[in-house]
């Protein structure tokens, strides 16, 4: 029975092995954040040569890309991105996604955006029928944060400080349990409208292109029609 670091392990290789064939000197990778994507980066420092820079979506990420070697660029030196490589903490079969568990949502979802195809990888104990188990974080201007929380549970939510934790863009996260997703990317558009709200960890407007998901019996592949 594999773990789930091995697992972890896995899946990085796998999404090494699907980015590796597409990748020439000048591309730019997009890069995202976590204990997955860590592995990702871990195994990439040995192709730095192979592509040119990555654009990174936390500093922490940032840090361990420079420390393989590996150039980082900042997003407004780039215009496109055809791939951006990065874990979830939950994700459908549809491909939507709950994300921001390490509190980097925001950059994580910009650095998406500008990607032809985001590329997620897990292992099998993120992907779930319906998404909503993951308590759902939402990155809040600080003044906005009480204000944002009755709005939230207006909603049916039940949000939750995440103590002691501050965004890379200098933030708060809520984090949201209790809510019900009948359509995700509804859901998501009504929480991007709430004033104070700077983005939530729902990745469902725009979610995965194709999905690696490691089990233990080997890395399976999602991928939607186009
Ligand atoms: C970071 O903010 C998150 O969106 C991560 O992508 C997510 O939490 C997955 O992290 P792990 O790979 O550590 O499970």
């Amino acid at each position: 029975m594999l773990t789930q670091d091995q697992l972890k392990q896995q899946v990085a290789q796998a999404a090494l092995d699907y980015v590796l064939p597409q990748l020439h000197p000048d591309s730019i990778l997009g890069v995202g954040t976590g204990s997955t994507v860590d592995r990702f980066i871990d195994l990439l420092a040995a192709h730095r040569s192979d592509f040119q820079a990555a654009v990174s979506s936390s500093e922490r990420s940032t840090q361990r890309l420079r420390a393989a070697g590996i150039q980082v660029l900042d997003l407004n030196e780039v215009t496109s991105l055809a791939l951006y490589v990065d874990g979830a903490d939950e994700l459908d079969h549809q491909l939507n996604m709950i994300k921001g568990g390490g509190g980097a949502l925001t950059r994580e979802k910009i650095v998406a955006s500008v990607a032809d195809r985001f590329v997620c990888i897990v292992d099998e104990s993120k992907l779930v029928e319906r998404l909503g188990r993951f308590p759902l974080p939402v990155e809040v201007i600080p003044l906005a944060r009480e204000a944002v929380a009755r709005e939230i549970r207006s909603l049916g939510g039940q949000p939750r400080l995440r103590e002691g934790f501050v965004t890379d863009n200098g933030n708060q996260i809520l984090d949201v349990a209790g809510l019900q997703y009948d359509n995700p990317a509804e859901f998501e558009a009504v929480l991007n409208n709430v004033p104070g709200v700077v983005s939530c960890g729902l990745f469902a407007i725009s979610g995965a292109q194709i999905a690696l998901v490691a089990g233990q019996a080997g890395v399976s592949r999602l991928e939607l029609q186009e």
